[in-house]
């Protein structure tokens, strides 16, 4: 159970929050290239209103979404003259923030170059767009397998969930769910095994360990700083599949939109396998995040349940737009979520005390790729 004090401290985001200051500390994925067209796109990071944009020499551009001048939204610029124009009175920004142009002012007015928009930094990797936040220097992005692997496909989509993250989060560190959740047929056959969440280099190492039909098996995935978690590699039809098995590798990121909602993002890669391509997820990133209605999950009259896309969705909403720990009953299978807010706790205190929280990447090479393997071991 968590007081009031405390359950503030691990949700809110906002700039000058304790959470939301060792957040600006991590690169956070906003959208995906291929939904960036011509037009400049509205998004929320952190509960910051931002715009993204590409100049017309194909420049990423991240600015704070309201214009300089008198407030106008951005969102509705001219991409030109390298950079964004205001629609309202023409004001034009560079990818940086600079005005470069200010029409009307007089020919010998220095006036443009004491306004300033809020520029952020601003990357692509994998066909998604990543964003700074924070104060420089700026880590390195981590160049996590999925998004740099290139011996197979690749996949990502991306919708908007109605909650606090923090509650997304710690559905990730909580392998209890997997047999309840997402039930099957099978998992009634699975004992209640053994849950045990271990620190990493870059989170958390959780091991489900329990017994399927007479056999033991160890359930290996990753708790990623600050929002992703990395699953996969247990196929339909092995004897511990669960309804959120993946046969390929998933990287899923659950980033603050702000205190009440929040963006999840998911990237598959499927290796190929002698030579043949392996089925994943679709590519929808061509939609961007798509918008979900809180308290409406699609039914699957297939097993008679919420369909799996949806079941995390519905656990998570209905916990309350920022869910009121004060009013928990943490048991024995909790032990992940303890750890992790414990190590929030303590990144938060790094940050506040000047340095690094735990994950960020400096380092050039350790960040050629970062492999983590998720995997289900047979014990004995
Ligand atoms: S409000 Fe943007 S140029 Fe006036
Ligand atoms: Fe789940």
């Amino acid at each position: 159970m968590l007081s009031r004090e405390e359950n503030d401290l691990l949700t809110r985001v906002g700039p000058g929050t304790p959470a939301g200051e060792m957040l600006r500390r991590y690169w956070h994925p906003i959208g995906f290239a291929a939904e960036l067209k011509k037009r400049p796109l509205k998004k929320r990071l952190l509960g910051e209103d931002l715009v993204l944009f590409r100049d017309d020499a194909g420049k990423l551009g991240l600015l704070t979404l309201r214009c300089a001048h008198r407030g106008t939204s951005l969102e509705f610029g001219h991409i030109e003259d390298g950079g964004i124009r205001c629609c309202y009175h023409g004001w034009l920004y560079a990818v940086d923030g600079r005005v470069m142009e200010q029409p009307g002012e007089p020919p010998e007015s220095n006036f443009k170059d004491r306004v300033r928009q809020r520029a952020y930094k601003v990357e692509e990797l994998g066909g998604v767009i990543f964003a700074y936040l924070g104060p420089d220097p700026a880590p390195l992005l981590p160049r996590w397998d999925v998004l740099v692997r290139e011996d197979g496909v690749r996949a990502r989509q991306g919708r908007l969930v109605h909650c606090n993250f923090f509650q997304m989060i710690e559905n990730s560190v909580d392998q209890h769910h997997l047999k309840w959740l997402h039930r099957t047929a099978s998992t009634p056959t699975w004992d209640d095994g053994e849950i045990n969440p271990q620190p990493f280099d870059y989170g958390i190492v959780n091991t489900y360990t329990r017994r399927v039909d007479g056999k033991k098996w160890a359930h290996v995935n990753y708790f990623v700083f600050p929002t992703m978690n990395k699953t996969g590699n247990v196929e339909e039809g092995h004897p511990t599949e669960h309804r959120a098995s993946s046969a390929g590798e998933v990287m899923r990121w659950r980033v603050p939109v702000d205190d009440t909602s929040s963006m999840h993002f998911t990237v598959e890669f499927g290796a190929a396998r002698d030579g043949q391509t392996v089925k994943i997820m679709e590519d929808r990133s061509e939609q961007g995040i798509v918008d979900t209605k809180h308290g409406v999950y699609r039914w699957d009259d297939s097993i008679g349940w919420f369909a799996r896309a949806d079941q995390d969705r519905a656990a998570q909403e209905s916990q309350g737009a920022i869910y009121d720990r004060s009013t928990e009953h943490l048991g024995a299978t909790d032990k992940g979520v303890i750890l992790l807010r414990r190590l929030y706790r303590e990144s938060i205190e790094a940050v506040q005390n000047g340095r690094d929280p735990i994950a960020v990447v400096r380092d050039p090479a350790k960040n050629e790729m970062i492999r983590l393997v998720p995997h289900e071991d047979l014990l004995d």
